[in-house]
């Protein structure tokens, strides 16, 4: 393997021994320790993993995780009066509502539906505006914890031209924003995009967020690209594997992240600190 690993556990990590002193610096000035309400409708059981990862998380670190896990007969209307509540709640800093939701439920109303102000997950129309318009407040926890593991990697980002293969709302379309925002030149391949190997074969910076392996052929990849795989799929065996295939990208890139223990770590850790960040900034 030629290329430098990013390691997405140890940067976590860090991020998280730093929301647990600066929670604890709260708690000794007798400030209340930060609130998040988690909400799984259903009995996904992908869902109720990363919810389990999620409430585990806030218990590490000092903030208080209120858990509504609901029936799958839950209604639209019943899931609007909870996010009601919960907005009047002044214990509550962010809500979360687990996607996806069961069919039958409209989770663009529901989404919007959250103050913006508890939007932790970075979802709202409100803070999608904001990123876009180069003034963020809560962003996409995904692609907000992309940009750290650029930053760790010490490379300057800017005017790189920069790839971002998937354009979904929770990852690819804000990660492109994310780009822009640091000065990137960037590309944003969808599934009507006619020549991905073209693009992919550009890319000083390939972001991969499909949720299919093999989407992007290893060989397209440009020497000593950055490469980040936002993928996380069951493989053979029930192992978990990106979207690229790890082995060869490795032998071409410059920098890569590892599926499972790079991009995956850093979503948990940016919830983390965009609810502190809503519990300091926004509602004190
Ligand atoms: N489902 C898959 N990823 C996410 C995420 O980041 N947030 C929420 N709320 N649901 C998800």
């Amino acid at each position: 393997m030629t290329a430098k690993l990013i390691d997405g556990n140890a940067k976590a990590k860090a991020i998280r021994e730093e929301i647990r002193t600066r929670v604890d610096a709260r708690l000794e000035k007798g400030l209340r320790a930060p609130g998040l309400a988690v909400i799984l409708v259903g009995t996904d059981p992908a869902s109720q993993v990363y919810v389990a990862h999620k409430r585990r998380d806030c218990e590490q670190v000092g903030i208080i995780s209120k858990a509504y896990d609901l029936p799958e007969t839950t209604t639209q209307q019943e899931l609007l009066d909870l996010i009601e509540e919960l907005n009047q709640d002044a214990t509550v800093d962010g809500i979360l509502v687990q996607l996806p939701l069961p069919a039958g439920l409209s989770s663009s109303e529901i989404l919007e539906r959250i103050d913006p102000k508890k939007d932790v997950d970075g979802f709202h129309p409100f803070n999608m505006g904001r990123l876009a318009q180069r003034i963020p407040m809560l962003r996409p926890c995904t692609p907000a914890g992309v940009i750290d593991l650029l930053d760790a990697t010490g490379v300057d980002i800017k005017g790189m031209h920069a790839v971002v293969v998937g354009a979904s709302n929770i990852v690819g379309r804000p990660m492109s924003l994310e780009l822009l925002l640091r000065g990137c030149t960037v590309t944003t391949c969808h599934r009507f995009t006619a020549n991905l190997q073209h693009h992919v074969g550009e890319a000083d910076l390939l972001v991969v967020a499909v949720g299919k392996p093999g989407i992007v052929n290893s060989e397209w990849i440009k020497p000593g690209a950055l490469v980040i795989d936002v993928g996380i799929n069951r493989g053979a065996e029930g192992k978990l594997v990106g979207d690229i295939d790890f082995d060869t990208a490795a032998e071409r890139a410059g920098f890569i992240t590892p599926v499972p223990g790079g991009v995956g770590p850093m979503t948990r850790a940016k919830l983390l600190e965009n609810t502190l960040f809503a519990c300091e900034e926004l509602h004190s």
